[in-house]
Formats: structure tokens, C-alpha cells, sequence
């Protein structure tokens, strides 16, 4: 029997999600039936039950989902708490398991596909929304210097950072970024929108490097870094790593992801 997974969230049109987990099955030869799910803004849970009740075995679940996720499923990980979010529910022996898989996506990538060293360095993360919480502790994990949270909204940064309760960890508006940093990520949404964001150059140290999470077009944040001579990178090998996190989460398979984020690409 071939098990049924899809992408839920709202918009989700432009989903690559079924085109990276339809890779992964050919690959690992597991039959994979992946499609997207989009449900009105509204209407997730009923949406997502109705999924599980007609049989589906897992969700990815995107914006602006991920919270409510988390909220319906019977446990979660301790990612999934700590990220107060999923972005992966699964259906274990009949309970609706809640995962996350964000953080490690975004690590992996740094780490293993773009070679980055996050101990000692200094990291600017800029939104204080859901995709900002998720990666939080697994970059924290990694022994940065230092983790500044920037946000439009300051004091939603600032109690974000308080949340984490780390001497290394602060947050606050644009305007309170101080000195340069190693690794910019830009967790906002301001991409989707083509929004400026309100950085100063000092911001980028010499040898910066712009992680923006959105994928599949030139954001401004990105040509604003690669104008200051920062290199960037989009969210496009953090979107296939993250997948592949979930697809051994259903499938106990570990997927090669290189391959996968050439094709993509
Ligand atoms: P997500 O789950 O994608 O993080 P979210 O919780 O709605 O979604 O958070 C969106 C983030 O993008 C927030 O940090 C938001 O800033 P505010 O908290 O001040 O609203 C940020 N954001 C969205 N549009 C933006 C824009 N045009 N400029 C700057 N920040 C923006």
C-alpha cells in the first residue's frame, strides 16, 4: 500500500515540498504519494482531521499553520515544543505525533552543505515569528559568540530572546543591532512581500554570510547583502533538509539530499 503524505498550509501552490519528497522515494525506493493540501485560513483542524481520517499517514505542515500543528497533535518532540511550532505531524500507532524538523534543516545546511562554523561566531537573526523560534536552540546548540534576535516589532524579539533565557541571546527593533555579524538569517517573511529590511551595513562583518530562509527568488534582503560583498545563500537546502528529516521521521530511510537540491535547483 502506498502511504499518503501532503504539504498543508495556505498559500501552498508553490510548494516544492512534492517534488523533493517525490525525489526522495524514487531514490530510496519507498512509493511516495505526496500532494498539497491547501486549507482555508480558518479551517486547519478540520482540514488536517479529515486528512488523517481518510487515511493520510503525514503532514508537512507551512504558513501560517504551524502553531495550530503543534496544538492538535496527542505529543510532540522536544524540538516541537522548544520551537513552539511543528512543521511535521505523523501518525504513530493511531496518535498524532508533532515534530519539528526546521532547526535541523537550517543546520544542516549551514553546517554540512555550505561548510559553516557557528561556534564563536556572531549571529544576527532577524523576525521573531514562528520560522525564528524554530531554529533558535539548534543554533544556540552550536556555541555561537553571541545570538541577536531583530525584529520590526521589538518587543516581540525581546520577549522571544527573554524565552531563551541565555546570556548570549538579546533581542530588540532593527534599530538596536550593534556591530557586525558573522551570519545573518533572515527568518522574516519581508522576502514574500519584497520588503526592504532596515539594515545598516555595519551590520555585515567582512566575510558575512546572508542566510535568507525563503527560496526561489532574489529577496531584497539578499541583494542588499550581496551589494555590501556578503555572500547569500537561499532557504532552498534548509527546505530539502528539513524534508528529509521528516521523510526518515515516516519512512526510517535517510534520503541523500545533495542531489535532490541540485535537481531543485
Ligand atoms: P513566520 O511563522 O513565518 O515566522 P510570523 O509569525 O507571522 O510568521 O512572523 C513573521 C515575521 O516576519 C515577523 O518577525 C514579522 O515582524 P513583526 O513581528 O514585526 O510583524 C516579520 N515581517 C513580516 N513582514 C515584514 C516586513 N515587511 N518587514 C519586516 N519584517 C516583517
Amino acid at each position: 500500500m502506498t502511504l499518503r503524505f501532503a504539504v498543508i498550509g495556505n498559500p501552498v501552490a508553490h510548494s516544492r515540498s512534492p517534488q523533493i519528497h517525490a525525489a526522495f522515494g524514487a531514490q530510496t525506493g519507498l512509493a511516495v504519494d505526496y500532494t498539497r493540501l491547501e486549507a482555508p485560513l480558518d479551517a486547519f483542524l478540520a482540514t488536517a482531521r479529515q486528512f488523517f481520517a481518510d487515511g493520510g499517514s503525514g503532514l508537512s505542515v507551512t504558513v501560517p499553520f504551524k502553531a495550530e500543528a503543534l496544538a492538535m497533535a496527542g505529543s510532540a518532540t522536544l524540538r516541537a515544543q522548544l520551537a513552539g511550532a511543528a512543521n511535521t505531524l505523523a501518525l504513530r500507532d493511531g496518535e498524532l505525533l508533532a515534530d519539528n524538523t526546521d532547526g535541523i534543516g537550517l543546520l544542516r545546511d549551514l553546517t554540512e552543505n555550505l561548510g559553516i562554523t557557528l561556534g564563536g561566531r556572531r549571529i544576527l537573526l532577524l523576525g521573531a515569528g514562528g520560522a525564528s523560534r524554530g531554529v533558535i536552540a539548534p543554533l544556540l546548540a552550536e556555541q555561537p559568540e553571541a545570538l541577536f534576535i531583530a525584529n520590526r516589532n521589538g518587543d516581540r524579539a525581546a520577549a522571544l530572546a527573554a524565552h531563551f533565557a541565555d546570556a548570549r541571546v538579546d533581542g530588540g527593533g532593527f534599530e538596536e543591532i550593534e556591530g557586525s555579524w558573522d551570519l545573518l538569517i533572515n527568518a522574516t517573511s519581508a522576502g514574500l512581500s519584497d520588503s526592504d529590511l532596515p539594515l545598516v551595513p555595519e551590520c555585515f562583518a567582512d566575510d558575512a554570510l546572508a542566510y535568507e530562509m525563503v527560496y526561489g527568488h532574489e529577496t531584497p534582503f539578499m541583494t542588499l547583502a550581496r551589494s555590501l560583498g556578503a555572500r547569500t545563500v537561499d532557504g532552498l537546502g534548509m527546505l530539502v533538509e528539513q524534508a528529509a528529516e521528516q521523510f526518515y521521521l515516516w519512512r526510517g530511510v535517510r534520503p541523500e539530499t545533495a542531489p535532490v537540491i541540485a535537481a531543485v535547483r
